[in-house]
């Protein structure tokens, strides 16, 4: 099975591709894993006007090719104001016009994570009404508060009540796999 994983951020020190990142090891086993960084892709702001006179960047196309080869997303959504950050919602307009169902009935875990109490939670609300319209089957999701508290490169999730909201998620999403 392949499993893609990434932090919805452009930041090059995210904590979301951190936290992406660290899950994705925990499906390593029999799985082919890819992690990747959204600076790998980066593309132009969007506009119809810029669509209409330069089409569709290589960057955006290739983004797609990554999705479409997954069996499983495992997304780690960064919250900037309450939703997606400006590059990842940018990425995602882009490629919602190349292909309108991105995620093609694929299995998504979807992350967030942030330094402050409530863990991403708006823009995991957005992502759970969203992405079933561009086809995500949501198999999983969990929002980690606290980042620099609760995580630690090597133990993962250290506060034990989190941990176990987690390793149900993580149950789930075995299961449907
Ligand atoms: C413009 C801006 C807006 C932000 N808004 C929120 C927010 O609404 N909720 C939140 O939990 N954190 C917010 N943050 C803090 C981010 O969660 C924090 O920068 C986090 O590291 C972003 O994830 P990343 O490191 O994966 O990019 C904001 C940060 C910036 C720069």
């Amino acid at each position: 099975m392949n499993i893609l994983a990434f932090g919805a951020s452009h930041s090059k020190s995210s904590i979301n591709q951190q936290f992406a990142s660290y899950v994705a090891q925990l499906f390593s086993a029999g799985n082919q894993v890819s992690v990747i960084k959204l600076t790998d892709f980066d593309a132009p702001v969007y506009t119809v006007d810029r669509e209409a006179e330069s089409g569709f960047p290589e960057a955006v196309k290739q983004f797609l090719l990554q999705l479409q080869k997954a069996d499983l997303i495992i997304i780690s959504l960064a919250e900037h104001n309450g939703s997606y950050t400006a590059s990842f919602k940018n990425l995602f307009d882009w490629t919602s016009r190349v292909e309108m169902n991105l995620f093609a009935n694929k299995k998504l875990f979807l992350l967030s994570t942030s330094p402050g109490p409530n863990g991403g939670k708006f823009v995991m609300e957005a992502a759970k009404v969203r992405f079933p319209i561009h086809g995500a089957a949501i198999v999983g999701s969990f929002s980690l508060p606290r980042f620099a508290d609760n995580f630690d490169a090597q133990k993962g999730i250290t506060n034990m009540e989190l941990k176990e909201a987690f390793d149900t998620e993580i149950e789930k999403v075995t299961t449907a796999l």
